[in-house]
């Protein structure tokens, strides 16, 4: 009778253990996917598998990946909510000058992780050792798109890929 209860007791605080530990992992694993594309400059001078090696480098991996030729109503599309800037329409203009290459990364933090490997929007202002800091021409040619938000990941992802099925990987 008294093993009984003591069994009985010794596999609750084992399952309570196992649980503990589960949940603690999935906090420390915060596996994120970000989209992230390769602009028309950095394509025109073939730099597509120089910047992957950034994302490698720092244990980002590239888990989808696909050139093509935007559209204008999908340059627009994708960056509506810069609509009402200034910049928009060179942006667009810009956007569909050339082949993108589309990709999606996976990795711990992958969305802040891949903002902080592209460095700041305006080359002049990114840090050493960042994407746009090695190859960007200018602030609006500056080689690189990179999610910002978990919310942002899931629409721009969604919108080159199908979702479910690269998050599966
Ligand atoms: O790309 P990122 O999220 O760093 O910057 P953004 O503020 O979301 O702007 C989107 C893109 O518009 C930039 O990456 C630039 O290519 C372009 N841009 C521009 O041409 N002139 C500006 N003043 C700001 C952005
Ligand atoms: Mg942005």
């Amino acid at each position: 009778m008294m093993n009984n209860k003591f069994l009985t007791i010794l596999v609750f605080i084992i399952i309570g253990i196992s649980l503990a530990v589960m949940l603690s992992n999935n906090r420390k694993n915060n596996m994120q996917y970000t989209l992230s594309i390769i602009k028309p400059d950095a394509t025109a001078r073939n730099l597509t598998a120089d910047i992957n090696k950034f994302f490698t480098d720092k244990s980002l991996t590239v888990v989808a990946q696909k050139e093509l030729l935007l559209s204008e109503e999908q340059a627009q599309n994708f960056y509506i909510e810069h609509k009402n800037r200034p910049f928009y329409g060179g942006l667009v203009e810009y956007m569909t000058s050339g082949p993108v290459v589309v990709q999606v990364l996976k990795g711990e933090d992958a969305i802040t992780k891949n903002r902080e490997i592209m460095g700041a929007t305006n080359p002049k202002n990114a840090a050493e050792g960042t994407i746009r800091k090695e190859f960007a021409e200018s602030l609006e040619r500056n080689s690189v798109h990179g999610s910002d938000s978990e919310e942002s990941a899931k629409r721009e992802i969604s919108f080159f890929f199908d979702y479910d099925e690269v998050t599966k990987k």
